[in-house]
């Protein structure tokens, strides 16, 4: 239900690829937190694209192995909605570091179906900013483009 004071959210979900094989538990931890899944896709980044999607950390030491990392297998992005979905998929994901997530966060999907620092098993965006941009960049819009307005286009 739509609680008085609760924000209808979307955010920007991804099953990395060291946790695709898991996708029926994660589904199921969606569902139990009354988000709704309203998009999804599988897709195998490029080494471009995964550049592309983590850019804020291009100068970090750790960006050559992470992008090694997204590249290493497909990937799963969803779109997720519900209530404080961008926060609530954060809570669900747990601790960046796997490690750090068992000791603190037992349940979470980062403690459960990841590694370490690096192999951390899902993405959730970390704002509603980054939730507009990752969601663009798995689920482009297509207003302004596209078949139904090439008619009166002159050069395309
Ligand atoms: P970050 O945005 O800090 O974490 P989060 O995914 O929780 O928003 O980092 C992005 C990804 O970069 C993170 O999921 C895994 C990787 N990473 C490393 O490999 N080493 C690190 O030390 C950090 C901080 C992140
Ligand atoms: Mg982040």
């Amino acid at each position: 239900g739509n609680k008085l004071g609760s924000k209808k959210e979307r955010t920007l979900a991804m099953i990395k690829p060291d946790a695709v094989n898991k996708m029926g538990d994660i589904l199921q931890m969606i569902n139990d937190a009354n988000l709704i899944l309203t998009k999804a896709k599988m897709t195998k980044l490029t080494w471009k694209q995964a550049a592309d999607f983590y850019t804020e950390h291009q100068t970090k030491s750790f960006f050559h192995n992470l992008v090694q990392f997204m590249t290493s297998g497909p990937v799963v992005a969803m779109e997720l909605m519900g209530d404080e979905a961008v926060s609530v998929w954060r809570r669900i994901l747990g601790p960046t570091d796997s490690g750090v997530a068992r000791k603190e966060a037992p349940p979470s999907l980062r403690a459960q179906f990841g590694t370490d620092g690096t192999r951390n098993a899902g993405h959730g965006s970390d704002s509603l900013a980054s939730a507009a941009r990752e969601l663009e960049f798995f689920f482009p819009s297509t207003a302004g483009h596209g078949p139904a307005n090439t008619a009166n286009c002159t050069d395309c």
